[in-house]
């Protein structure tokens, strides 16, 4: 089946820091703004906010083929990570990897492993709608390795959401909560990361 054209690129912004308004949340904001500039359809969600228990490996989602035993929010967002076409995730540098929001996130996706590498189903819902996914970070350091444990998590889960990584805003050298204000070069790059990734 061909997609209908007048159908809107839909976009997933996942927030992943516990400091909201703080600077991954600036640098999201902006990329919504960017992708609703586009006229493209945007959620926008802040882990923080939602009840998402860890994986406890539990093989429930191996037995269910697929559908995760843990009855939290994470039912409905591993519906959404079917359902969307772009996604973009948002997390700070917690101790050289993503935030815990943002981690017990990508393992519950295990459910969606079970999909694509047990069941050998698609796990993106649409025929014919390329998933795209893009990553924003922030650290305090200025490491040169300092996104790379973020970066191989981030790929990793976006495997396996079927979703081409097509994107990254990565600022290091920022603490303080609203340090990413004097860079209007990485907002400025947010902004239009949030209008390419649904073009
Ligand atoms: C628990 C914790 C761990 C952190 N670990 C690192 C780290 O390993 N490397 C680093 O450069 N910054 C680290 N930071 C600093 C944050 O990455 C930095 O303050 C960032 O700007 C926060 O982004 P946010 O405002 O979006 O939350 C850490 C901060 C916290 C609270």
């Amino acid at each position: 089946m061909v997609a209908d054209k007048a159908q809107k690129v839909s976009l997933l912004c996942i927030a992943g820091s516990p400091r909201r308004g703080g600077n991954t949340d600036r640098l999201l904001n902006e990329a919504v703004a960017g992708a609703a500039s586009k006229g493209a359809m945007v959620k926008h969600v802040t882990l923080n906010d939602l009840e998402i228990a860890p994986c406890q490996h539990c093989d429930g989602c191996i037995q269910t083929g697929g559908i995760c035993a843990i009855a939290d929010d994470m039912q409905w967002l591993l519906a959404d990570l079917r359902e969307f076409d772009r996604f973009i995730l948002a997390s700070p540098v917690f101790f050289m990897g993503v935030t815990a929001q943002a981690k017990a996130m990508i393992d519950r996706c295990q459910a969606l492993w079970v999909i694509k590498y047990l069941l050998k189903l698609p796990v993106g819902l649409k025929k014919d709608v390329a998933r795209k996914g893009a990553f924003i970070s922030v650290g305090g350091r200025s490491h040169d390795n300092l996104f790379q444990g973020s970066i191989t998590t981030v790929k990793s889960w976006y495997h396996v959401l079927e979703a081409e990584y097509m994107g990254e805003i990565l600022v290091k050298g920022v603490d303080h909560y609203n340090g990413i204000d004097a860079n209007d070069a990485a907002l400025k790059q947010a902004f239009a990361l949030g209008q390419q990734i649904v073009s």
